[in-house]
């Protein structure tokens, strides 16, 4: 195993983005820049043998700079949306930038995601990435300490370690947002991927997609993924919640959550023969099937189109700040979150 360093580009404002790759002995590669700890890039095997990277996004600063539908990078102090923009932690009521149609906070107004992190290589096979978010950025109270490690075995598992601290009680949610395509990212759309999802209720949303704070069951309706089936089977049907959102943009409750790793998803590729695992021990995982990618410039100057990429966000449910009956996510000042997703790749007939 080893991992190797070296310059990927300059921000705007001058810093320096570096790009971390580890190998393995099977040669399944992983490429993280260190603007918005963003996993750039994995080369997995198919069926054939075949090397192909399985990650829609970039080449360049410019693309994850201009371009960037959040493609790989890791979402924080909070993923996905936060209600009317605000919160309150102990009676004392936090505004945030309300970074999405003027009223909600989306992947708070993409702070850690447009952040510089600082990497290190921690062993032949491990890149850790750090990042302190000062107090009140975007209206999120604390100085927030958080590390990212992305550590690639050679059993083809990516493991990401959240940790993150703050100095003030708040709440916190990290997830990685990649959009994969298991049949390598300019391979088209992900609609014949099939999919498992070990969850029998959803939190559906309102028009703006944030959680009603009931849970629904998934039993006789298109987001029944308890067995397998493909993404385009239902995805058009005509419901309010497919509606609302224009395909799957729904976060999934992780059956028996007991705060452990736990399997979470399943995609198979047929074509490819690659099939990913995911795994967590948050309860929630946002299942998103790139609905709002609109044909943007990406890998190899070629168009990043509607449904070419599948999200799988391991989270604590959106807006739980104001659910309360949501399992809750506010950490009290020097309290650590700690939290694992691992993505196992591998072949399958
Ligand atoms: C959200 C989508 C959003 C996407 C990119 C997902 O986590 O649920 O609604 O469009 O991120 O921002």
């Amino acid at each position: 195993m080893s991992v190797n360093v070296s310059v990927f580009g300059k921000t705007a404002d001058g810093k320096t983005v570096e790009e971390y790759t580890i190998i393995n002995k099977n040669g399944t590669k992983v490429s993280v820049i260190t603007y918005g700890a963003t996993l750039k890039n994995i080369f997995v095997r198919d069926k054939n043998n075949k090397l192909d990277d399985i990650l829609v996004g970039f080449d360049d600063m410019d693309g994850f700079i201009n371009r960037s539908d959040y493609q790989g990078v890791i979402v924080g102090p909070y993923a996905n949306r936060i209600g009317g923009a605000s919160f309150s932690v102990d009676g004392k009521e936090y505004k945030l930038t309300a970074n999405e149609k003027g009223v909600t906070c989306l992947h708070s107004a993409g702070e850690f995601n447009t952040a510089v992190w600082n990497g290190a290589a921690t062993s032949d096979n491990s890149v850790k990435l750090t990042y302190r978010s000062p107090d009140g950025l975007n209206g999120f109270p604390g100085n927030i300490d958080a590390c990212v490690t992305y550590i690639l075995t050679d059993d083809d598992e990516l493991k990401l370690e959240y940790k993150a601290v703050s100095d003030k009680k708040t709440v916190i949610n990290l997830t990685n947002h990649a959009y994969f395509n298991l049949g390598g990212f300019d391979s088209g759309s992900v609609l014949d991927h099939i999919v498992s999802i070990n969850a029998d209720y959803i939190t559906p949303v309102d028009e703006y997609s944030i959680p009603t704070g009931e849970l629904a069951a998934v039993e006789n309706t298109p987001f029944d993924f308890k067995k397998c089936k493909r993404i385009g089977d239902e995805i058009d049907f005509d419901c309010e919640q497919l509606n609302f959102t224009g395909g799957y943009d729904h976060n999934f409750c992780i059956n028996g959550y007991n705060g452990k790793l736990k399997a979470a998803a399943s995609v198979f590729d047929p074509r490819s023969g690659r099939k990913m695992d995911v795994y967590t021990d948050l309860p929630g995982i946002q299942f998103y099937t790139g609905n709002f990618l609109k044909g943007d410039l990406g890998k190899d100057n070629k168009p990043i189109e509607k449904r070419s990429g599948f999200c799988l966000e391991t989270q604590f449910f959106p807006d739980t700040p104001n659910k309360p009956n949501f399992i809750q996510c506010t950490f009290a000042p020097g309290q650590e979150y700690t939290s694992e997703t691992v993505f196992k790749f591998y072949t399958a007939k």
